[in-house]
C-alpha cells in the first residue's frame, strides 16, 4: 500500500514528500513536533497535544496559527488515506526556509509536515511484555520542556540502549532521575507512585498527565518528587510512559533486576486503566 504524507498544503505520496535543504528544521533543528497515538482509528488526547504544541511554538516564537479543526481534519484524512488502525501520527512544524544564518528572520513561513506510522502496542493482556533499561547521563539543554526536534542527546542515549539490548535509556542529572530518552519515568515504592515534577528538566508527557488523572481519580498514593539512582534501583516497580508506547514495564535497569524481573501488580493495573480510558475516546 502507498503511504501518504501531508506537507504544507497538500497530501503527497510518501516518496514525494520533500522539504527544502535550506529548511531551518533540517539545518538547525529549529522546529517542534508532536506524536499523537491512534487506537482503533481514533486520535488519542488530541486536545492535550494541541495545547502542548501551542506552548512549544510560543516558547520559540514560531509564528504558526493553530487551527484545531483544520489540523484534526488533516489527521483524520491521513488516518483514512493510510488505512491506519493502530499507530502514531507524527507532526512537525519548522520555522521555515531561509538562506543559512543562525539568527532567524521575521515573517518566515513555517513548514508543516505530517504522516502516519503503523504500530503494534504493548497492551496489558496475557502477552504484556517488560523490558530492560540502561542509565545514561542527561546532557541535554535546560529547555527540554519544549518539544523541539533538538534531540541529539536522546539519540545518543537511545543508541547506547540499543547496543546494550535495552528498550530505553533513563537519564541521570546530579544523581537524580529526570526522565528517559523518549519517555517519562515512574517508580513505585511501598505502594506510592513517584515521578519527576514537571516544572523543569523534563517534558511534561501527555501520557504522564493522563496517568496522574487516573491516579487521582482512583485515590492512589502519589508524589510528584525527584528520586535518586539508588531509589530507582531499589524500587518495587518501575515503568515508563509515552504516546508511542503507553505504559512499558521495566524489569531490569543496568545489571539490577526490578521486582525479580516480573511485571508489578500496580504497573499492570495502571496500564489496564489507561487503555480503558483510551478506548472510550472518540
Ligand atoms: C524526552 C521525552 N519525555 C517524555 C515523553 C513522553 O511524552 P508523551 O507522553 O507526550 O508522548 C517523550 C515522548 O516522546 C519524550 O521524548
Amino acid at each position: 500500500m502507498h503511504r501518504v504524507a501531508y506537507v504544507n498544503n497538500s497530501f503527497v505520496p510518501m516518496d514525494k514528500a520533500f522539504v527544502s535543504i535550506e529548511d531551518r528544521g533540517l539545518q538547525f533543528s529549529d522546529s517542534v513536533y508532536e506524536v499523537v497515538m491512534v487506537i482503533n482509528k481514533n486520535l488519542i488526547d488530541f486536545e492535550h497535544h494541541i495545547k502542548r504544541l501551542e506552548f512549544s511554538l510560543n516558547q520559540l516564537s514560531i509564528k504558526f496559527y493553530i487551527n484545531k479543526i483544520i489540523i484534526k481534519n488533516i489527521f483524520q484524512k491521513l488516518i483514512k488515506k493510510n488505512s491506519l488502525k493502530n499507530g502514531i501520527l507524527y507532526l512537525q512544524i519548522t520555522r521555515g526556509v531561509q538562506p543559512r544564518e543562525h539568527a532567524y528572520k521575521k515573517n518566515l513561513k513555517p513548514t508543516f509536515i505530517c504522516y502516519t506510522q503503523k504500530k503494534t502496542f504493548n497492551l496489558p493482556n496475557n502477552n504484556f511484555k517488560s523490558y530492560k533499561a540502561v542509565t545514561y547521563p542527561d546532557i541535554r539543554w535546560s529547555r527540554v520542556d519544549i518539544k523541539s526536534t533538538s534531540l541529539l542527546p536522546n539519540i545518543l542515549a537511545s543508541t547506547y540502549a540499543l547496543k546494550n539490548k535495552a528498550y530505553e535509556a533513563i537519564f541521570i542529572k546530579n544523581n537524580k532521575i529526570t526522565e528517559a530518552a523518549h519517555s517519562n519515568v515512574w517508580i513505585i515504592k511501598n505502594n506510592t507512585i513517584y515521578t519527576h515534577p514537571a516544572k523543569s528538566r523534563i517534558l511534561n508527557g501527555i501520557t504522564r498527565l493522563k496517568i496522574i488523572e487516573i491516579i487521582k481519580k482512583n485515590k492512589l498514593k502519589f508524589k510528584e518528587k525527584t528520586f535518586t539512582l539508588k531509589q530507582l534501583y531499589d524500587a518495587d516497580e518501575v515503568f515508563i510512559t509515552s504516546s508511542g508506547s503507553l505504559i512499558t514495564p521495566i524489569n531490569k535497569i543496568d545489571n539490577k533486576k526490578i521486582n525479580n524481573g516480573k511485571i508489578g501488580i500496580l504497573t499492570k493495573k495502571l496500564a489496564v486503566m489507561l487503555i480503558s480510558n483510551y478506548k472510550k475516546q472518540k
